[in-house]
């Protein structure tokens, strides 16, 4: 399977990219410039020490992969979906955005679709399979590799063999996913991340992550 992660250059889709890589997936980080997506898929392999990840930009990464994860600030969600729509007929595409108040990281700005993931499949049509995933889940934890990961990963879209999906890929990354249903669950999905944010800042720590118990 060749995936490839939209604005990976950034905090999160590099450690998502490295996961993925050294579970033999192939996987393509996506940049508006391609000479970024090159520089960072360079850094990655030689963190690997294999040459298993390349760069290209988002639309030539949209083309070339059968999964797509979108990682950029909300701010970018609606405009570099447009930008690479027409490459995404019939595939599944990955949600990582979250719809954050830019002024106060706590608090969330939702999107009139009701969320991030929401929004992107109302705007890539039926043709599209939208999941979200990794919302919850903060960059350094993914960067890490030798770092074991007890935040579960809930994931919901409205296509059950896309959700199945993604769940097999949260999996190769040595990660817990949760099948958390529909996409409007994604409106409660991303808002644990505000959440989280402030528990991070009240409690002075990095990485707090949710865990469902009783499954
Ligand atoms: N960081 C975390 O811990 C974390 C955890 C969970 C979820 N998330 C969510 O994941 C998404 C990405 O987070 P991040 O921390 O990786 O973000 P980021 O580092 O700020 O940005 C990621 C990439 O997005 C691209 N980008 C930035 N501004 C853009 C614009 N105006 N138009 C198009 N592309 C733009 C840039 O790539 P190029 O310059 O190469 O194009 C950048 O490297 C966010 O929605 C965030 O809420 C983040």
């Amino acid at each position: 399977m060749i995936v490839s992660i939209l604005g990976g250059t950034g905090e999160q889709g590099p450690g998502m990219a490295l996961r993925w890589a050294k579970a033999g997936i192939q996987v393509i980080i996506g940049s508006r410039q391609q000479s970024k997506a090159a520089q960072v898929a360079d850094e990655l392999n030689e963190e690997l020490g294999e040459a298993l990840i390349q760069g290209m930009a988002n639309p030539e990464a949209a083309a070339a992969a059968e999964v797509v994860a979108l990682t950029v600030p909300f701010s970018a969600h609606k405009s570099t979906i447009e930008s690479v729509k027409a490459h995404l007929k019939d595939k599944v595409f990955i949600d990582v955005c979250v719809p954050l108040d830019p002024e106060n990281p706590r608090k969330m700005l939702m999107p009139p679709a009701g969320s991030a993931t929401e929004e992107a499949q109302a705007l890539l049509g039926d043709d599209v399979r939208v999941v979200a995933a990794f919302q919850n889940v903060a960059a350094h934890e993914l960067r890490h590799l030798d770092h074991g990961i007890e935040c579960d990963v809930l994931v919901c879209g409205n296509d059950r063999e896309a959700r199945q999906t993604v769940i097999g890929l949260v999996k190769q990354m040595g990660l817990h996913p949760v099948d958390a249903g529909l996409a409007y669950n994604a409106r409660v999905v991303e808002s644990l991340t505000a959440l989280l944010i402030g528990l991070n800042i009240r409690n002075k720590v990095k990485g707090s992550g949710i865990h469902v118990t009783g499954l």
